[in-house]
């Protein structure tokens, strides 16, 4: 038996055993009671009784062990023509003096923070300061709109929000301040003080007695200690789409984030304390949170913080420079990335400047991984292309090849097989196993493992109702796909009204909203279509209300324009069309996969429950007008 097996074993067997030897990998305050109490399934608490301080494992450990030199955090920001390296002992200095800023401002163990922030070195100094004093931080990306801003204020009660004057996009400064307004306006909860990290670029004006600017918000302050945290206590909440407009606030317990992070890093991703670690995404997300910011500080790595894009910041080479510049060992990246790359530099000419030897293996993640894309970017790269699959609520990968463990032969299209303590199952409708090979509901059989969501943030009913209900016993994942006979999984699909755009998780539920709440608009449907660039990216049909008698062109502008508005540029929605009716069942409810089989020209049956099979023609013929059913 391989390392991967019997290491796969050994954690399903022993998982308390597996479990309590990597917990000793990081610095507890009071060692646990318990490994595993699942009492109280499927609220289930790992290390129950032990204390840990999140900020201590991932900063002062390294300084006291006698990293205080090395760097932390390399930013590197094209988008600013910016550099800056901080090392663990600037960090440590740095994370201290800020939590010192929030107890001056009040905010205590257990309350929240809400950090609405571009990727900037204040924003992971923010984080850590949050963890340091037991506060709760709830980091919200900056491509949403004040709406959405203020939907996880409401939900999230902060004491306190981290801002900055502005962020910068290609082509555009994006100014958050007016974002942060917007969404003060809005939420009924206030926060007592915001403080704003005021950026050369764009300075925000600031609201008397609300605002207090980064640097001025330090005086007279003291830096501060490490909080003694429980280990099932929130480190963080972090909002992610759930099948309505209202985003379901993920609660990460803070001492099997710890572990399971810690875990990784070597087992899963092969990398070791001191070498240099990148994770191109954006603190917003769970790659951000989980490997930009907490698991390479855990391990004593230096970690990349890029404020910048694949393409056009300046070019498709950026990804490459940045490699050799800081000669990283291991880089993750969404497969959109790189397709955006490929579309640019089809034939790889920028990579050739640059001096890539030090990198070891490319990780990618956050949809599914086609396999040209695979093929592409190994034949670029000469390193091992790994797709790992996970999701915000779980924290950590739950399958990969675990290259630290053992490389696994790769198969294009599937993240490989379960990591050690996830025991995945397909399920069919009746809640039984499927066959190999036969498609059905991705589900993790309980307990879940050390790092995943412990809850919804103040909601236990919908965590239950949205994870554990349909599936007794089982996780549902919320993905569908296979696990073949070499035990391989494939991801193929989403069960819910989830896309993927560019790799961003969005509810095409909550688009929906944005479109009826247009007073011309009767009746909308979004779906999720095949792009090359993005992955996916949404496209909505609606049906006008009576007598209505405006151009079309008017009422799509608008619908486009409401939910940039309303939900933000990430969410990419770009194309509406008008149809007359829209396809449905019988019981009436819309026929969202039927038509999204239309609009991507695949073959379809047409669904038995049906209420006119009509109708079918009617759409096909208004999607090939926009370019799609062609
Ligand atoms: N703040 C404000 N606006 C933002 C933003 C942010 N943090 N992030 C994205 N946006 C805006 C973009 O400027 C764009 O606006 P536009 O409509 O005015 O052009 C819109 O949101 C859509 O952004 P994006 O999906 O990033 O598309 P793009 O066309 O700008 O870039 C890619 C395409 C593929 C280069 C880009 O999506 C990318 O780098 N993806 C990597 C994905 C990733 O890191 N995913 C995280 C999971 S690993
Ligand atoms: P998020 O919570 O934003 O990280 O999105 C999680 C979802 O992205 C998953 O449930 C999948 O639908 C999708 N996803 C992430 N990684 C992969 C992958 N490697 N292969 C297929 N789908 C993926």
């Amino acid at each position: 038996m391989g390392l991967y097996k019997e290491t796969y074993q050994y954690a399903l067997n022993q998982p308390e055993k597996f479990w309590a030897e990597a917990a000793e990998e990081l610095v507890w305050q009071r060692r646990w009671d318990t490994i595993l109490d699942d009492s109280n399934t499927p609220f289930t608490k790992w290390f129950s009784g032990g204390k840990i301080n999140t900020c201590y494992n991932a900063v002062d450990f390294h300084v006291e062990a006698g990293r205080g030199e090395q760097a932390a955090i390399i930013y590197d920001s094209p988008v600013t023509e910016t550099k800056e390296i901080l090392s663990y002992r600037n960090l440590l200095d740095r994370v201290s003096a800020f939590a010192g800023v929030l107890v001056k401002y009040g905010v205590t163990y257990g309350d929240r923070v809400i950090i609405y922030m571009p990727m900037i070195p204040e924003t992971v100094i923010a984080m850590l300061a949050c963890t340091r004093i037991g506060a709760i931080h709830s980091v919200v990306f900056g491509g949403f709109a004040a709406n959405e801003l203020a939907k996880r204020i409401d939900d999230a009660k902060p004491k306190l929000i981290v801002s900055a004057s502005c962020g910068v996009e290609p082509g555009r400064v994006v100014a958050y301040t007016p974002l942060l307004n917007g969404a003060l306006e809005i939420s009924k909860h206030q926060p007592d003080k915001c403080v704003i990290v005021q950026r050369e670029l764009e300075l925000a004006e600031l609201k008397n007695g609300r605002d207090v600017e980064w640097f001025d918000a330090h005086s007279h302050t003291f830096p501060a200690e490490c909080a003694e945290v429980d280990a099932n206590d929130p480190v963080y909440i972090l909002y992610t789409s759930g099948t309505t407009g209202i985003p379901k606030g993920v609660v990460r317990p803070t001492g099997g984030h710890l572990v399971a992070l810690k875990w990784s890093m070597k087992n899963i991703f092969d990398v070791n304390p001191g070498e240099v670690y990148w994770a191109a995404s954006d603190v917003g997300w769970v790659v951000g949170h989980s490997y930009i910011v907490y698991a390479p500080l855990l391990h004593g790595c230096s970690s990349v913080l890029y404020e910048g894009k694949p393409v056009g910041t300046p070019d498709a080479g950026a990804f490459w420079r940045v490699m050799s510049e800081h000669k990283v060992k291991c880089m993750f990246t969404a497969p959109t990335a790189m397709r955006a790359i490929k579309k640019e530099d089809p034939q790889g000419n920028l990579i050739k400047k640059y001096d890539i030897s030090n990198l070891r293996s490319q990780f990618l993640a956050g949809e599914r991984c086609d396999p040209d894309t695979l093929k592409w970017t190994h034949d670029l790269l000469g390193v091992p292309v790994i797709d790992h699959w996970w999701q915000t609520e779980t924290g950590w990968p739950i399958a990969s090849n675990c290259i630290g463990l053992e490389h696994l032969p790769i198969k294009p299209g599937s993240p490989t097989c379960a990591v050690p303590s996830w025991n995945i199952e397909v399920l069919d409708s009746s809640c039984n196993s499927a066959k190999a090979g036969d498609i059905g509901a991705i589900s993790i059989k309980l307990p879940l493992p050390p790092g995943s969501l412990s809850t919804l943030w103040k909601n236990d009913k919908r965590f239950i109702e949205s994870y554990m209900e349909n599936y007794p016993g089982f996780y549902q994942t919320g993905d569908a796909g296979i696990i073949d006979e070499d035990n391989y999984l494939h991801v193929m699909s989403r069960t819910d009204d989830i896309i993927n755009v560019a790799g961003h998780r969005l509810s095409t539920g909550g688009i929906e909203q944005v479109l009826a709440s247009h007073s011309d608009v009767a009746e909308c449907a979004v779906l999720g279509v095949a792009d090359q660039l993005k992955g996916q990216v949404p496209l909505g049909l609606l049906v006008l209300k009576d007598g209505v008698n405006k151009p079309y062109q008017e009422i799509i502008d608008d619908v486009i324009k409401m939910v940039r508005q309303d939900i933000g540029p990430v969410a990419s929605f770009r194309t509406a069309v008008i149809v007359g009716r829209l396809p449905k069942t019988r019981s009436g409810k819309i026929l969202r996969g039927t038509i999204q089989l239309i609009a991507e020209s695949k073959p379809f049956e047409i669904p038995a429950t049906i209420d006119d099979p009509a109708i079918l023609d009617e759409i096909a013929g208004a999607l090939s007008k926009i370019g799609y059913a062609m």
